[in-house]
């Protein structure tokens, strides 16, 4: 293969960098007018008066919709449930004159301009009637109630932490952060006339918001496209419809008009977001250090009206042998907007508990840390109890440590320094799940040796364009540049949401398959050629490379790619091809990762930079080193973030976020980053697929807090188990 595997540069890249890559806030057809959003100021009641008429005297402004003015919404639950919903019933913007959530959109004022639409939402004038409310996870702990997820308790844990040699008990506190993708959250609906939309929208799903949105305005999906050709970043956040798409849809509906909603920075705050969880984690160990219990329970916010449950404790159950466990997770409905997927949801934090208390526990047998993950280690699932398809995870340490120079590590906390810094150094594991979706693929490939490539998936700016050109210019035998890639359209071959790393293995095999169509067609014309060369070798046995159709290891019996076509009186050959995986129950499918952290903290102040972070990552086959490198870099930021920076702070007393901007809620900055290292551990799979691919997204995130804060300790003898580490938890 001439392109999989290599540090392809994203064929995306330069419209980029140079701005003609169009995002969905930037699309401006004729008479395009612009909404605002109107936001809650209370947490929990209803709206008693609304009075709009202030504003609608403003020279410019279109019209203000509200629960009482508006076109037709969907009334039953069914209708707003998009491919990922989770269980409940979904929040439905301007519906009623309930108020579920502070920041909750109440109304939207359309304008011929953003700034005259952003001032007349100012003068709309609102009444509530108010109720009691809680935001407060802590404060509900005790009406926890337990989630219906399976979960396998093994052996007898009571017993076996009773007679534990060393046992590790301790609540893990993890807190509500929020998304900050560079690309606000933005729809752009653009009126075709007679009802028909074409809808720019940031999302993850182009077909699952173009079905959401058919149902909840009871449109025909002909009469309703979906368009996300470039996604600033989403990372979860645009897996569900958000409700600007559905406001601005609503605007133009109304107006008959294009109609923009773009939320302010401050807006996203109101949104999706990963839910504040506690997770309470005890390990029980035999004097050898082997594990003989474990019990992880996750306690996760939600609103009221959904039930939002990611798999929090899974890995506890998977990752180590232990005789006896007990897993549960629970959730406290409060009256906050229900949270959303984000960057590896449920691993990231239920793993970061998990690994932290793997080093606690590791310090009080006064064993290594590698060693007393060696010592647990499985090479089944352990939940499951199934063979994995591949599990490079004992590659991941050594190869981890080595680069690190783990080895010269002193165990004693505070016993490094470099001047005024306490030097640590900790580490911590991590893994995901290696998933695949039915994803379509189209091929068009004309008689020039251009090849078109195109599918629903959106490109969230995790490299789909380039790795689906790299799989299709190998598979086709054309060069790179002859390949044009087409994403985020509703209108194109079926695509789930972009999410859980499960589009590089998906779209990958999709573009296999209908290449695999398309090689058959030329190879039997090539063969039927008169005079071919190639007209006495088996079907199977010819390739194609170098834009000919040639013999397998015969490069010189070739027909050229134009003149089989010519022959067959074709233009263009178009094939579609749904990826085809069997289903398969037999074995478990992860990737896995050690992550090796080195923190310098100074000693009278408590601040605390990471210096270097050496990730080993075994996700089988890398599609593109160079993007793969960038998503593991990425994750390794958001995980110094989630270790040190990021955090949601409600107050309670209103139910109001307090830091709804980048200003005040921190995220780490260029100063914040220093030396990562990612080191993909080869990992041969030839079960998973046929590439062996099993996708990078997330992975690069887990373990990357755990792997701080057991630094944070080894550097300072300190243990904070509630995140993020500040400099205050430090110093207190
Ligand atoms: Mo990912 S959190 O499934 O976008």
């Amino acid at each position: 293969m001439t392109y999989v595997g290599t540090p392809t540069s994203r064929v995306d890249g330069r419209a980029k960098v140079t701005g003609t890559a169009k995002y969905a806030g930037e699309f401006s057809p004729d008479g395009l007018v612009h909404g605002f959003v109107v936001e809650a100021t209370i947490t929990c009641g209803r709206i008693v008066r609304l009075d709009t008429s202030e504003a609608l005297q403003v020279k410019g402004v279109l019209d203000v919709l509200t629960h009482s003015h508006r076109p037709p919404l969907a009334d039953n639950d069914e209708a707003w449930k998009d491919e990922v919903a989770p269980e409940g019933s979904p929040f439905r913007p301007l519906y009623d004159d309930s108020i579920k959530f502070n920041g909750q959109p109440i109304a939207l004022v359309v304008a011929d301009d953003w700034e005259t639409a952003k001032f007349a939402a100012t003068l709309v004038r609102v009444e509530y009637e108010q109720q009691a409310f809680t935001t407060d996870l802590e404060a509900e702990r005790g009406n926890a109630a337990e989630t219906d997820k399976p979960h396998k308790p093994r052996g007898n844990v009571a017993t076996a932490l009773a007679g534990a040699a060393v046992r590790h008990e301790a609540d893990y506190v993890l807190p509500t952060e929020h998304h900050n993708p560079m690309e606000l959250y933005a729809s752009t609906v653009v009126w075709e006339g007679d009802g028909r939309l074409a809808v720019y929208d940031k999302t993850q799903g182009v077909q699952n918001v173009q079905k959401f949105l058919c149902s909840v305005f009871d449109k025909k999906p002909e009469d309703l496209r979906v368009l996300s050709p470039y996604v600033g970043g989403a990372f979860g956040s645009g897996l569900r419809p958000q409700y600007q798409v559905v406001l601005a849809t609503l605007a133009a509906l109304a107006l008959k008009r294009s109609v923009r909603v773009v939320l302010t920075r401050q807006q996203m705050y109101g949104l999706g977001y990963r839910p504040m969880t506690i997770e309470r984690v005890t390990l029980g160990a035999n004097p050898d250090g082997t594990l003989d219990a474990v019990t992880h329970e996750a306690i996760a916010i939600t609103s009221r009206y959904e039930d939002f449950a990611r798999n929090d404790t899974g890995w506890a159950e998977q990752l180590y042998k232990s005789p006896n466990t007990r897993f549960s997770h629970k959730l406290v409905h409060v009256d906050v907007s229900t949270p959303c997927d984000m960057r590896a949801p449920g691993a990231a934090s239920g793993v970061c508990a998990l690994e932290c208390a793997m080093d606690e526990l590791a310090i009080a047998l006064r064993l290594d840390p590698i060693e007393l993950r060696l010592k647990c280690y499985s090479d089944r699932d352990q939940s499951e109890d199934l063979p994995y398809t591949s599990k490079q995870l004992r590659e991941c340490y050594a190869r981890g440590a080595e680069a690190f120079g783990w080895s010269r590590r002193n165990p004693t906390p505070r016993s490094t320094r470099d001047g005024k810094e306490l030097v640590g150094w900790g580490m911590a594991t991590g893994v995901w799940e290696a998933l695949q979706m039915p994803v379509a693929v189209r091929i068009v490939l004309t008689s020039n040796g251009h090849a078109e490539v195109s599918c629903a998936a959106s490109d969230i700016g995790t490299g789909t364009y380039t790795i689906v050109a790299q799989v299709a210019a190998d598979a086709l035998g054309l060069p790179i540049e002859n390949i044009d890639v087409k994403l985020g359209d509703s209108s194109l071959p079926q695509a789930p949401v972009e999410g859980g790393s499960w589009m590089a293995a998906s779209s990958a095999h999709a573009v296999l398959g209908a290449a695999e169509d398309i090689r058959q067609e030329l190879a039997r014309l090539a063969k039927a050629l008169p005079g071919s060369p190639l007209a006495d070798s088996p079907l199977a046995d010819v390739i194609l490379v170098d834009g000919m159709i040639a013999g397998k290891g015969e490069k010189s019996r070739a027909v050229s790619m134009a003149d089989a076509m010519r022959y067959g009186k074709l233009e263009r050959i178009e094939k579609q091809k749904l990826n085809q995986f069997a289903e398969d129950d037999s074995h478990a499918r992860n990737t896995h990762s050690a992550v090796f952290a080195e923190v310098k903290v100074d000693e009278q102040l408590g601040v605390i930079r990471v210096t270097r972070v050496v990730s080993a990552v075994a996700a089988g086959r890398i599609l593109n080193t160079k993007t793969g490198r960038s998503q593991i870099i990425g994750s390794v930021v958001w995980g110094i973030g989630m270790a040190l920076h990021e955090e949601t702070v409600m107050d309670h007393r209103f139910g109001r976020t307090m830091n709804p901007n980048i200003a005040d809620y921190h995220i780490p900055v260029n100063a914040d980053i220093h030396n990562i290292d990612v080191i993909f551990i080869p990992e041969r799979d030839d079960f998973i697929n046929r590439l062996g691919v099993k996708g990078l997204g997330e992975i690069g995130i887990v373990g990357v807090p755990a792997a701080i804060a057991n630094a944070v300790y080894h550097a300072t003898g300190k243990r904070v188990r509630r995140f993020p580490i500040t400099l205050d938890k430090l110093i207190a």
